[in-house]
C-alpha cells in the first residue's frame, strides 16, 4: 500500500480474528492520542499540565494532571474497541472494560512525565495481548511473545505513531488538518554500527558491573575496544530516546543499579519494556534485561519492572557479552596472588 495511505486503511488490511481485534484497539487509541495531542498543544492558562494532584500511581511516582487526562481519554477510547482486561500506569488493579471482549491492553498513558512542562517529547505506550481467563490480570501474566501488537505514540513537534501488528513496524504522522494519521514509513529496520548510546549517565556508580565496563568502553572512544568515538543522547522519555534508535540506531540502558527500588532498572515490562522490545525485533533490532530477550520473560506482577537494554542487534549482543565476561570472571577460581587462574 502506497506511503501516505491512511491508519484505517493501513489497518483494513490486518488479517485473522485478533490481527482485526488489534486493529480496532489501534485506531482507537490514535483517536485518543489526536485528542491528547491537541490537549498537549494548548496554551496552559488554566495551570500547567505538569502539576501534580497529590497523588501517586501505584510506583510512587507523583501523578500529574496531564496523566489523568491522559489515562481518561485511553480509557474512554478503549470501551467501545473490544478490549477486555485493562491494565493501566495509572491504576492499580487490572480491570476488564468489556467481558466479551477478546483483547487484553497494557497501557502507559503518558510516558515521560518529567518533560510535561519542559515542552519535552512525551509519549503513550501500548501492547495489545489475546484475552485469558479467568480473571481481569491472568491475561497480563503471558510473555511479551503473545503480543499481537505493540506500539507508542510521541506528542513532540510532530505526533507520531509507530506501530507493529507482527508484520514488520510502520510509522504515521497526524496531519493534523485532516485530523487522520498517514503512512510516513513502512518496514522500519533499526541500523547496525551507529556509535551512539542513551543511558541516565547520572546513575553511574549504582550500576552494576557489566554496565559500567561496557559504557566505560564507549567512553574512551576511538582508542578503547569498540574502536569509536561514541556519542550520548537522553531525551528522559521513553519514546523520544526509543525513536530515535529506531531511526538512527545505536544502544538505550536502563539497567537495573544499585539504588532502593530499582533492583529491576525503573522501566514496567508489560507497559513500556515489552512493547517496546516487541517493536525492536519486528525492526530487526533486539531487547534484552542485559542477559535474556524481554519478550521471553513471563510477568508475575501487573507492575512489574524490567531493566532494558534495548537497539541495533549488534549493540545489544555486545552488551550481553559484558554481562557475561563478568559472571565468566566472577565464577573463575582467583590464585592465591589475587592473579585470576
Ligand atoms: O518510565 C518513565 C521514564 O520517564 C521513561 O520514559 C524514561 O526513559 C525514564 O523514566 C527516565 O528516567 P530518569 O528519570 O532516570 O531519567
Amino acid at each position: 500500500m502506497r506511503q501516505g495511505a491512511s491508519l484505517a486503511r493501513v489497518l483494513e488490511a490486518a488479517e485473522g480474528v485478533q490481527g482485526r481485534a488489534a486493529a480496532r484497539v489501534v485506531l482507537a487509541l490514535a483517536q485518543a492520542a489526536a485528542e491528547l495531542s491537541a490537549v498537549i498543544a494548548r496554551p496552559s492558562i488554566e495551570g500547567r499540565l505538569g502539576a501534580a494532584t497529590g497523588a501517586a500511581n501505584v510506583d510512587g511516582d507523583a501523578q500529574r494532571k496531564l496523566d489523568l487526562i491522559a489515562e481518561d481519554l485511553c480509557r474512554s477510547a478503549l470501551q467501545g474497541a473490544g478490549v477486555g482486561p485493562y491494565l493501566s500506569e495509572e491504576t492499580e488493579a487490572p480491570t476488564v472494560l468489556d467481558p466479551a471482549g477478546t483483547v487484553a491492553v497494557a497501557i502507559d498513558p503518558l510516558d515521560g512525565s518529567s518533560n510535561i512542562d519542559v515542552n519535552g517529547v512525551i509519549g503513550t505506550i501500548f501492547s495489545v495481548l489475546p484475552a485469558r481467563g479467568p480473571d481481569a490480570a491472568t491475561s497480563f501474566f503471558q510473555s511479551g511473545r503473545a503480543q499481537i501488537a505493540a506500539g507508542f505514540f510521541m506528542y513532540g513537534p510532530q505526533t507520531t505513531l509507530v506501530v507493529s501488528l507482527g508484520q514488520g513496524v510502520d510509522v504515521f504522522t497526524l496531519d493534523r488538518s485532516a485530523g487522520e494519521f498517514l503512512r510516513v514509513e513502512q518496514g522500519m529496520r533499526i541500523p547496525q554500527g551507529t556509535p551512539e548510546y542513551a543511558i541516565n549517565a547520572s546513575n553511574h556508580r549504582h550500576w552494576r558491573e557489566a554496565v559500567r565496563n561496557y559504557i566505560d568502553d564507549c567512553l574512551r572512544g576511538a582508542d578503547g575496544p569498540h574502536g569509536k568515538t561514541y556519542n550520548m543522547r537522553w531525551a528522559g522519555s521513553l519514546v523520544a530516546d526509543g525513536y530515535r534508535i529506531f531511526n538512527r540506531g545505536g544502544i538505550f540502558l536502563y539497567p537495573a543499579d544499585g539504588r532502593k527500588g530499582y533492583e529491576q532498572g525503573r522501566l514496567r515490562l508489560l507497559y513500556e519494556a515489552s512493547p517496546i522490545a516487541f517493536l525492536a525485533e519486528q525492526a530487526g533490532g533486539a531487547a534484552t534485561d542485559g542477559e535474556r530477550p524481554i519478550l521471553d520473560i513471563v510477568p508475575h506482577r501487573p507492575h512489574e519492572r524490567a531493566p532494558l537494554v534495548m537497539g541495533s542487534a549488534d549493540k545489544v549482543e555486545r552488551v550481553r557479552r559484558y554481562y557475561q565476561d563478568v559472571e565468566l570472571t566472577r565464577a573463575e577460581p582467583v590464585g592465591l596472588s589475587g592473579a585470576r587462574a
